[in-house]
């Protein structure tokens, strides 16, 4: 079982479209997925549900807030959804405090892993993606914590790279406490060919030395929009997109290199 975050301090870059596209493609090869949503804007559950169920399930405290207020064992909040390979559990606006909430706790960057724990022994999954925040916070530290690898999209524009020295620098600082995380590889997305700015975004990622990079590109696609407006993924959604056939091929690539 791997267990794989999504982050990137920069809002907008794509980290829960990847999450819900990759998960529902790594189903699609026949993959066993729990997708966490770790952020308050719920855009994972929201691909999955629409937002009246998504509202329920935050009213009956069916969600990760109430799971890591309690630091209770994440299982008991693990839903179905219609992919028969894919569970989640959801997320609510209340994640908003959540770094106020974890301030207090004993051992505040590991209450994650603890709610994870019975479900990393038991490792009924092939793959554990969790979405993040745009935040470098203690609960990203709490993700990352428990992942085995990153994915850190990357949108293809003037500020997509923005930042992006500061995540690295968080990655060594949890590094020292969870030495085992690391970069999986940056994956390059909204991607329009028209414009000359994606292949400046590719030769500056290109000319760091040792920095992963993903083969395979997400091209800007409206049909991801009409998706999410179906509350659905686009692999799901349109299979023949070319977004859903990117996502696909996205997902042989990092099987690939988690094996
Ligand atoms: N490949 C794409 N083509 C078109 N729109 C996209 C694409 N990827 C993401 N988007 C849109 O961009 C916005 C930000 O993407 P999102 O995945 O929510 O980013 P993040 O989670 O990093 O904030 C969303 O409205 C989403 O619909
Ligand atoms: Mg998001």
């Amino acid at each position: 079982m791997v267990t794989i975050c999504f982050a990137n301090n920069k809002g907008g870059s794509g980290k829960s479209t990847s999450c819900s596209n990759l998960g529902s493609a790594l189903a699609k090869l026949g993959k066993k997925v729990l997708l966490i949503d770790g952020d308050m804007q719920m855009n994972l559950s929201l691909s999955f549900f629409d937002e009246e169920k998504v509202l329920a399930f935050a009213q009956e405290e069916q969600n990760i807030y109430r799971a890591l207020l309690e630091e209770e064992d994440l299982t008991a909040y693990i839903k179905h959804t219609d992919d028969e390979n894919i569970d989640i559990v959801v997320s609510t606006t209340l994640m908003s405090s959540i770094e106020m909430d974890l301030f207090s706790k004993w051992q505040r960057e590991f209450v994650f892993r603890k709610c994870l724990k019975k479900i990393k022994k038991k490792a009924e999954y092939d793959y554990i993606l969790i979405d993040s925040p745009p935040t470098l916070g203690c609960w990203v530290m709490n993700i990352l914590c428990v992942s085995d690898y990153v994915i850190m999209p990357v949108e293809a524009s003037p500020w997509g790279l923005f930042g992006l020295a500061n995540m690295f620098d968080f990655l060594d600082k949890v590094n020292e406490i969870a030495p085992d995380v690391s970069l999986l590889g940056i994956l390059v997305t909204k991607v329009d060919e028209r414009k000359n700015y994606y292949k400046q975004t590719m030769e500056t990622l290109h000319s760091y030395e040792d920095l992963p990079v993903f083969d395979t590109v997400i091209h800007t696609d409206s049909a991801i929009e009409w998706a999410q407006d179906a509350s659905s993924t686009v692999v799901n959604f349109k299979r023949s997109s070319r977004s859903a056939k990117e996502y696909v091929k996205l997902a042989k690539e990092v099987d690939g290199k988690c094996q």
